[in-house]
């Protein structure tokens, strides 16, 4: 970076992806609160509570102040690490801004902004003008008014309708109103807009934990509003595994859960299009997008493939389904279109997310992962898009975790290590601390480690002062019972052993996805974090626990609902759909149970400190 000018200076801002201008000699925290960067600052700028921290990793800044002495530790200072409010800016700085840093709506900016491509939606709608209006010559029918429109090609000896659609247009041109907006689909002719309403489009990014909904307008591309809800399937199975079980159990089962989430659906979306002055009859079209499981499990399709090796689905091809026949509450003739699964454990949500960061065009080696209850990992080498699924399991969504809870207000969401060695945490929301969250146990497992409570085994070291006892098992305390902690938050040897698991089925995914392609991961330019989890972890937090291998920081981006993004895209434009389409052709799926270095991998996998990893992989000869 260079200095642009004699007293500005540019910040660009990590992982926030921002560039922002100050000026020489005032103090970081000035630059931040100036653009709108909201640190955690409980006290005001005064150099006293040390929650401004900040990475410094690139540029000048004026030496450490007494404060920062005093609040941050010696291995902190030799590391860059500064307090935002005390650092004074001397030419153009890189900065590396922790989640632990940032107030929690700030973080909404990584998730990042969705791109929307080129508007070209398979659903247009077509003005046409009534019955009553009609000058010239009788029409010869009421399909003759909409030709006669010069919209959609209709054929001149057939056409294709949706039977209730037709019976809509029908009774719209004779309603008396001076036209009708018909809405076609690749010609094919779907109803009548209602008077004063557009036709509307839902993206949905159907999770194994989360249904992320996405509605907009047809005409114009414009979203017009979106919600979240909890997976309604979820006590029938917090990971895909159990809910498959549940079903080929007793396959009916399939029926009460495709029914569970078309319904929960519904319920949403009349909630979320009602509040907008929409109703769910204006949604004509839907894109769905998700791992395989719920591809199936949603369309009620038999999952007995999937769960036994070599884990085929159903499918392989986009479907195109009836809303209706699935039950859904929208549009007499809308149409529901799920573009392809890629294999029985990599779905059409991992190609939407592919697609959506254009991962097959950026300068390679680029690696993606959308982090989840199974987390799927694609890794492009000259345009070579190579991808796996690792099965990490419920515990990043702080499920199997025994304090675990989603991240929701009472959650600790950070911990740190303050100079004098004392654990800090971070909770949500102004609640007495409850339980931990999938980044909170992260961020707990680095600050235990960096304490010195926990081995890179992975063991709760015995006789470490941090290290006590919860229900007979050896656990550290993070918010000790009593006073204001109420009963106490603490991280069982149970709960790291969960952990480990999870990440280093995702470490070994990443491994074994960089042998196939034969490259180091030195060689790889960019790190891609994806999911609404990937959006909240700290970055910082998972290279501490070597659950990725040692990428620089600046290289690993945060994207947000990639996958919901990849929906939208395909939702309104064609062109991006059928690029989709052929992409999911073109992967390299790598089924990691038939990978025979797999298991050795994964142990070496979970140890939590990268040299603790790097000498297991070498004693395991991986
Ligand atoms: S804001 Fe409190 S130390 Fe900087």
């Amino acid at each position: 970076m260079s200095a642009s000018g004699d007293n500005e200076v540019r910040l660009y801002l990590l992982p926030l992806g921002m560039t922002v201008r100050g000026r020489r000699d005032e103090n970081i925290l000035s630059v931040l609160v100036r653009e709108k960067v909201s640190l955690a600052g409980a006290c005001g700028g005064r150099g006293s509570c040390g929650k401004c921290r900040l990475l410094i990793l690139e540029g000048s800044t004026g030496p450490p102040t007494t404060a920062e002495k005093e609040l941050l530790s010696g291995e902190d200072l030799r590391r860059g690490t500064r307090l935002a409010c005390q650092a004074l800016v001397k030419g153009d700085l890189k900065i590396y801004i922790p989640a632990s840093s940032l107030i929690r709506e700030q973080r909404l900016l990584v998730e990042g902004v969705w791109e929307a491509p080129p508007f070209e939606p398979p659903v247009k709608v077509v003005r046409a003008r009534g019955a009553a209006s009609s000058t010239g010559g009788p029409p010869r029918s009421d399909l003759s008014l909409i030709t006669a429109s010069g919209g959609e090609a209709v054929g001149a000896e057939a056409m294709r309708t949706d039977l209730e659609g037709l019976k809509e247009v029908s009774l719209g041109l004779r309603s008396g109103g001076s036209e009708v907006h018909a809405v076609f689909r690749d010609g094919e002719l779907l109803g009548t807009v209602r008077p004063g309403a557009g036709a509307l489009g839902v993206a949905v990014d159907l999770g194994t934990t989360k249904v992320a909904l996405f509605a907009h307008e047809l005409s114009s591309g414009e979203a017009v509003s979106s919600c979240g809800i909890p997976n309604p399937q979820a006590p029938y199975g917090e990971d895909v595994i159990t809910r498959l079980q549940h079903v080929l159990e007793d396959r009916e089962r399939g029926n009460d859960l495709a029914r569970l989430v078309r319904e929960g659906m519904n319920e949403a979306l009349s909630g979320m299009l009602a509040a907008a002055g929409y109703s769910t009859r204006d949604v004509f079209e839907v894109v769905l997008v998700g791992n395989t499981a719920m591809h199936h499990l949603f369309l009620g399709l038999p999952v007995e493939g999937l769960a036994r090796s070599p884990y085929m689905p159903v499918t392989h091809l986009p479907l195109e389904v009836k809303a209706r026949d699935l039950g859904l509450s929208l549009h007499p003739a809308a149409m529901v279109y799920l573009p392809p699964p890629v294999a029985g454990y990599v779905g059409s949500d991992h190609l939407a997310a592919i697609c959506a960061t254009r991962l097959k065009e950026r300068e390679g080696p680029c690696l993606l992962l959308d982090i989840g209850t199974n987390t799927e990992v694609s890794l492009q080498v000259e345009g070579r898009i190579r991808c796996c699924s690792c099965a990490s399991g419920p515990a990043f969504e702080g499920m199997g975790i025994s304090q675990g809870m989603r991240a929701a207000e009472g959650a600790v969401e950070g911990v740190e290590v303050d100079a004098a060695g004392r654990l800090e945490v971070r909770v949500i929301g102004e609640a007495p601390p409850a339980g931990i969250c999938g980044s909170g146990i992260l961020s707990a497992l680095a600050a235990l480690l960096k304490s010195g409570a926990l081995e890179d085994s992975g063991r709760l070291r015995p006789g470490h002062p941090g290290v006590s006892e919860k229900d007979g098992e050896a656990a550290c305390w993070l918010v000790p019972p009593g006073k204001g902690g109420r009963g106490g938050v603490a991280v069982t040897q149970s709960d790291i052993r969960e952990i480990q698991k999870a990440k280093g089925a995702v470490r070994a995914g990443v491994e074994a996805l960089l042998a196939e392609a034969g490259i180091p991961h030195t060689e790889v330019k960019e790190v891609l974090l994806a999911g609404a989890f990937g959006s909240y972890l700290d970055p910082m937090d998972i290279l501490s626990i070597a659950m990725l291998p040692p990428f620089p920081l600046e290289i690993i981006r945060q994207v947000g609902n990639a996958a919901g993004a990849g929906a939208r895209s395909m939702l309104l434009s064609g062109d991006f759909r059928r690029r989709a389409e052929e992409l999911a052709g073109d992967l390299d799926y790598l089924e990691l149970s038939a990978y025979p270095p797999l298991a050795r991998l994964f142990a070496a996998s979970m140890y939590l400190t990268e040299e603790a990893v790097a000498r297991a992989m070498s004693r395991f000869k991986v």
